[in-house]
């Protein structure tokens, strides 16, 4: 079971940018954490952060076939980019969206979500404990999708 995480542009400023709004931690806390919880459930887990539309699409599609669920923060191409949407659409793969700050109750061009019509669902404004829910919300859907499987197979058994 493979989960990857990608993280879209100026993430690689938390702890740094804002922390009135994104808080003092600093990305690379925030995965050590997912990496512990990925580890205690036997998951292998990727992080890949880029500030480029085009590298994050890229990394979407190599996704495909390889991974077995998404946990992603366009950041500021949320509210922009269809390449993106498209890209995890594509891919057909579980995807968790999760914004650290509540964008519902920020700016008006924060109120266009492009991503989240296309992912399984949205985890928004928890702060960066946002992403251990992710997780906690992947690591269940996985569960649910590896019992299905079973389920399935052992039907198929009885039938043969
Ligand atoms: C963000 C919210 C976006 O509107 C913003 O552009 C970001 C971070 C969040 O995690 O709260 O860069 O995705």
């Amino acid at each position: 079971m493979k989960i990857v995480v990608i993280q879209g542009p100026n993430l690689n400023m938390l702890g740094i940018r804002e922390q009135n709004i994104y808080g003092p931690m600093k990305l690379e806390q925030i995965h050590a954490q997912m990496k512990d919880v990925a580890t205690q459930n036997g998951a292998e887990i990727e992080f890949f952060q880029s500030n480029l539309e085009g590298e994050i699409v890229d990394k979407i599609q190599e996704c495909y076939g390889e991974a077995d669920g998404l946990i992603i923060n366009a950041a500021a191409y949320t509210h922009t980019s269809i390449a993106i949407r498209d890209a995890i659409s594509a891919v057909s793969l579980p995807a968790i969206e999760v914004h650290i700050s509540n964008i519902n109750r920020r700016e008006d061009f924060r109120q266009k979500n492009m991503i989240a019509p296309v992912c399984t669902s949205s985890v928004i404004g928890f702060g960066p404990f946002g992403y251990h829910l992710a997780m906690m919300g992947m690591l269940q859907i996985m569960n649910e999708i590896k019992a299905a499987q079973e389920a399935q197979a052992q039907a198929q058994q009885q039938q043969a």
